[in-house]
């Protein structure tokens, strides 16, 4: 494993110029001290990218994407970081072996380790003489030789004791093979016979296996390692490490029930492309996938379970405000058969064509119904007039409304009074629900000043020592990790700039918020007096929020002594200033 130290980096990076590069691949015209350049990252024909030799970094101002000279590249020639760096590297003759680059989280190493380890053991097996009848098993499927290495599948063997007797050898401790769910209570391996599909975090790396049977026996298709301190079904999505940047740039992420849809998919060249594993969303996965700010399209195997999981996972993402479409398969149970069957383009087509989660809802609600027989009809009418319970937008519940009261001939001012009903009931709900939203903007206003003090201090040292004398924290735990990284990086460079600070920070997980900040549209000019403001600012708005919170505890609080305990800390609070950067 090639770990490229930040040293190689700085001297890549500083002998590249990021203008050439980006020039060499989009066209560039000078623009004052910058180049403006037509952003490959997303739809366009004007040019909203702006290149700065200055700084050398890059920033859209439409589709914020941004970053230095090896996240160009990664995005624009779709590589892994670890290869953009090497390619730029070769370019300039500064040569570095590729291979894994990821840092590891060192908490989990030693899981890791006997992860990675079994990984290996699985994907040996496969490729042995052992591994004959599950290769045509796969091969059969239309899963090539490419498709094995891509999504690194394996093959438990016929013994009980293959990984038992691997792990005896080496010196991990046979607790923690059995707490990763490789080995059970009585000593034996908990995956035989079966074809082993690594399952990965969101980072990539391996967490958990799946097998699947192949011999036709009469046994649980698929059988899963148990959940784990590092392995947590619902908090992963299959495949969302190698789908993330494409569906950034494609604009939307297609989710999928099983993880064999998602290899199909990937395989055939849709690879923003992210699979369940269940027919029902956690609320973890929905933030995986808002994180990533596009339009999910659900595409679920066409059963009950399903259909049925598509308007609960559907639900659950119009609640967290991500839009989302569905596309129905006939004739096919999932997407891999539907592929098999009708061939990619056929598939393509419907991707063209997705439904808004809206109108899928419509559609299952005639499902099964015979609108001759009144009942049936009327059960219809009511599920739309639930339906139309949670839609917002005014002009498609008046256009839907008029089309029911037209197409079965019912009074429309009826359906209006129903749903009017259902308003004046729920106004209460929506009144508190509005005051939460209300809650939730402060708390915006906040981070979004909390990001600008972020920018400047990402510019210039000066700033990090203002932020860390007059305010050292940021309550939003995201972003509070980005100021530790920068205060970090710059307590062991004593210098900084954006560029290298990118570089330094490499492949890791604030990387979101990170290019959110740099596409910031900020003043060229960074100057004290602003950083002080947002300090102030800040301050004033961080110390608001808590002494809310305390107000509501104190409210709630039946201790008189704790009640006038609290009271005291508002005061004190209310009391307390943020010191002056200039003294
Ligand atoms: P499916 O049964 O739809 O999987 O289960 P599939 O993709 O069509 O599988 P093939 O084509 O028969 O190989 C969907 C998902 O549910 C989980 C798996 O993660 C699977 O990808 N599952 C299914 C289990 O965990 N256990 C099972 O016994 C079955
Ligand atoms: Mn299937």
């Amino acid at each position: 494993m090639a770990y490229i130290s930040e040293e190689t980096l700085k001297a890549i990076r500083e002998k590249v110029n990021i203008v050439d590069v980006i020039g060499k691949r989009i066209p560039l015209t000078q623009r004052g001290k910058n180049y403006m350049g037509v952003c490959p990252f997303h739809d366009d024909h004007s040019p909203s990218m702006s290149v700065s030799p200055d700084k050398q970094i890059y920033k859209c101002f439409s589709c914020g994407a941004a970053g230095n000279v090896f996240t160009f590249i990664q995005n624009y020639e779709n590589v892994a970081w670890n290869e953009a760096v090497a390619m730029l590297g070769d370019s300039v003759g500064i040569h570095i072996e590729t291979g894994s680059t990821k840092k590891i989280n060192e908490t989990f190493k030693k899981e890791y380790e006997v992860m990675n380890l079994a990984e290996l053991y699985f994907q040996n097996n496969l490729k042995s003489s052992y591994g004959t009848q599950a290769m045509e098993y796969l091969k059969n499927r239309g899963i090539t030789e490419d498709i094995i290495t891509t999504f690194g599948i394996g093959l438990s063997l016929d013994k009980s004791d293959g990984l038992k007797s691997l792990f005896d050898k080496k010196e991990y401790s046979m607790e923690m093979v059995k707490e990763l769910g490789l080995v059970n209570q009585d000593d034996r391996d908990i995956f035989v016979r079966r074809i082993i599909f690594p399952l990965w975090d969101k980072d990539g790396q391996v967490v958990g296996f799946s097998g699947r049977i192949y011999r036709g026996e009469e046994i649980n298709k698929y059988l899963n390692t148990r959940e784990s301190k590092i392995f947590k079904k619902g908090e992963l999505l299959y495949n969302y490490h190698n789908a993330k940047d494409v569906a950034k740039r494609e604009k939307y992420i297609l989710v999928v029930e099983g993880f064999m849809d998602a290899i199909r998919l990937s395989a055939c060249g849709i690879k923003n492309v992210v699979a369940l594993m269940t027919t029902s969303l956690t609320s973890n996965q929905a933030e995986l996938l808002k994180k990533l700010r596009v339009e999910v399209v659900l595409c679920l195997d066409n059963d009950n379970a399903g259909l049925t999981g598509m308007i609960n996972d559907g639900m659950l993402l119009q609640k967290a405000n991500i839009p989302t479409k569905v596309i129905l398969m006939s004739g096919a149970k999932d997407p891999d058969e539907y592929i098999l069957k009708n061939g990619i383009e056929a598939f393509q087509n419907l991707l063209r064509e997705p439904l808004s989660y809206f109108d899928f809802r419509l559609i299952r609600a005639k499902e099964g119904k015979d609108f001759n027989k009144p009942t049936d009809l009327a059960q219809y009418i009511n599920e739309v007039i639930e339906i139309l319970k949670d839609v917002d937008d005014d002009i498609l519940k008046e256009v839907t409304i008029n089309k029911l009261a037209n197409d079965y001939n019912i009074d429309a001012s009826l359906l209006k009074e129903r749903i009017n009903f259902e308003k004046e009931t729920t106004l209460v709900i929506k009144e508190n629900s509005n005051k939460m939203a209300k809650n939730k903007e402060k708390r915006n206003i906040k981070d979004e000043i909390a990001k600008k003090m972020l920018y400047y201090m990402m510019n210039d040292g000066k700033f990090i020592n203002i932020y860390k004398k007059r305010l050292g924290f940021i309550d939003n735990e995201e972003l509070r990790g980005l100021a530790n990284e920068i205060m970090y990086y710059y307590a062991n460079h004593r210098n900084i700039n954006i560029a290298d600070f990118i570089s330094y920070m490499g492949d890791k997980n604030l990387n979101d918020i990170l290019q959110e900040i740099m596409s910031l549209n900020m003043e060229e000019n960074l100057v004290e007096e602003a950083m002080n403001e947002y300090i102030n600012t800040y301050y004033r708005l961080m110390v608001k929020a808590q002494i809310g919170e305390l107000k509501e505890k104190m409210a709630k609080e039946t201790d008189i002594n704790k009640k006038m305990e609290i009271a005291s800390r508002i005061a004190e609070l209310k009391k307390g200033g943020v010191d002056n950067a200039s003294n």
